[in-house]
């Protein structure tokens, strides 16, 4: 008796530790958005601008869904409690980090694309492209606990809480460019994802707002 009792009371400790969302581990998405990128590297040749500016633009296209995800993960689980969203939440640092990774592949096809054939960014477009990059190197060092500790719980959250929109303003606001010269599909898709990951986050801030 007095042995099974310790026994039957870890019972539903071990099924909730069973049913709780996994943690995705972070070598599984950084695999699998660099093979997103290299598998392209065949069909492209490195040798001429265009090729190399195809890389640059297919990295962050990579990793920009998972950018997506990360951004939206809190206003998916305001909005709609579940285990989906309880996933999402659990591994939302592993999604943001893994945006961070394709960010390195983009930078690094963008250095070569500018030192490689002399191409540049107009003014503008690089003093955002940079203030974008700080913010993505900034929630990148916070994530990790030897760093992140030497902020307050209050200045983290707003570091993370404001970078996110930045980067979230800056891929909207690249998108709404290309969609005003080129008028393709895919730029088209690609503002729309993002505009609906901004209607998330103001439909969840509404809803949190009622509540409290
Ligand atoms: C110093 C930092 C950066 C530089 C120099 C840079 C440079 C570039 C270049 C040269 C292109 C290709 C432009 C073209 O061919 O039209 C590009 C595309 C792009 N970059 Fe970056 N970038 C930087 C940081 C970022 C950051 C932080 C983001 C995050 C939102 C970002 C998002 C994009 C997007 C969304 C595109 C367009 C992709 C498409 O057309 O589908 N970049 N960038």
């Amino acid at each position: 008796m007095h042995w099974n009792a310790p026994i039957q009371s870890s019972i539903p400790l071990l099924t909730a530790a069973r049913m709780a969302p996994k943690t995705v581990p972070f070598a599984l998405l950084g695999a699998l958005v660099s093979a997103a990128i290299v598998v392209r590297l065949p069909f492209v040749s490195l040798r001429t601008s265009a090729g190399t500016e195809l890389m640059v633009v297919h990295s962050i296209r990579c990793a920009l869904p998972f950018f997506i995800i990360a951004f939206s993960a809190s206003s998916i689980s305001t909005l709609w409690r579940g285990r989906l969203s309880q996933w999402l939440m659990r591994n939302r640092r592993q999604f943001g980090l893994t945006f961070a990774l394709g960010m390195l592949w983009h930078m690094a096809f963008v250095l070569y694309f500018f030192f490689g054939f002399g191409k540049s960014l107009n003014r503008l477009a690089l003093s955002l492209d940079i203030v974008g990059l700080d913010f993505v190197m900034a929630l990148t060092l916070t994530s990790f606990r030897p760093i992140a500790r030497h902020l307050s719980v209050q200045s983290w959250r707003l570091l993370h809480r404001t970078g996110m929109y930045v980067i979230w303003a800056l891929a909207t606001y690249l998108y709404l460019l290309d969609v005003k010269y080129y008028r393709d599909p895919l730029h088209e898709t690609a503002l729309l994802i993002l505009l609906c990951a901004g209607s998330l986050r103001a439909a969840a801030w509404y809803r949190a707002r009622r509540h409290n």
